[in-house]
């Protein structure tokens, strides 16, 4: 029964995330207009409903961690790429991707990381729910939104626990084209290959839908 009712409200939630959790396409004013009745329970206390305030709070935690690692990771790329080129860059995003996504997971209490529907990594390959939000990021890109200015978030029950999850696009510029676009050079493409075997992660062009940061976090709702 608890089940039932959690099912139901996420979704009644889904729905007016669908509908409602994106800016309007460009040209238009780009307000996020946040419906007021999401509400969902706690997984292990049915008395306990989280509240719409408490739900943007998480994104806008969750928003602040995805920014942060997009924000530092861009920086070291910039400056790998300036001391030695995309090669060197290529070790450095290696290194120092996973290494900066752990740090702030742990500083942030969250699970704070990148994934793709293409992968270059094939640890950050995406759950269900991952690859379903990125799905819709697509089919709301071709309706005409911006990239930059949709997310998705839920409160979600996994394995008796309420679960925050929130995603946010990870969009394709220009300086990423060397690595991920449709005409890697060879020596790149041959480095990339040797650390990553399995490596999905070109034929993007600049204002791609790349990837998605994505962003877990546990709720204590007792
Ligand atoms: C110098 C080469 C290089 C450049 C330039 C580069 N990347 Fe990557 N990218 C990589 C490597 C290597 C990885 C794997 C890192 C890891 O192990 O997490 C990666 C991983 C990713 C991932 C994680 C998902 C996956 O596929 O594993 C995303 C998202 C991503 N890159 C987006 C971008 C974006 C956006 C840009 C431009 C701002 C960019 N990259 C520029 C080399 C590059």
């Amino acid at each position: 029964m608890k089940q039932a009712l959690l099912m139901s409200s996420v979704a009644a939630f889904a729905l007016l995330l669908s509908g409602c959790q994106q800016n309007a396409p460009e040209g238009e004013e780009a307000t996020i207009d946040t419906p007021s009745k999401q509400t969902t329970y706690s997984a292990s206390n049915p008395d306990r409903i989280l509240s719409n305030d408490e739900l943007n709070a998480h994104a806008d935690e969750a928003r602040a961690a995805a920014m942060q690692l997009g924000q530092e990771l861009k920086a070291e790329l910039i400056a790998a790429m300036e001391a030695g080129g995309p090669m060197a860059a290529i070790s450095v995003c290696a290194e120092m991707a996973p290494a900066i996504a752990s740090r702030i997971s742990d500083e942030t209490g969250m699970e704070v990381g990148r994934t793709s529907l293409k992968t270059r990594n094939s640890a950050n390959a995406p759950d269900a729910w991952e690859v379903e939000s990125m799905e819709r990021f697509l089919t709301s890109s071709a309706n005409g939104y911006s990239l930059t200015d949709i997310e998705r978030f839920y409160a979600l029950e996994e394995e008796g626990e309420t679960v925050f999850r929130f995603m946010k696009p990870i969009v394709m510029q220009e300086m990423c084209v060397m690595c991920h676009g449709d005409a890697v050079s060879d020596d790149v493409m041959e480095a990339v290959r040797a650390a990553y075997p399995q490596d999905q992660a070109t034929g993007f062009a600049p204002g791609d839908l790349r990837g998605a940061f994505t962003v877990t976090k546990t709720l204590d709702l007792n």
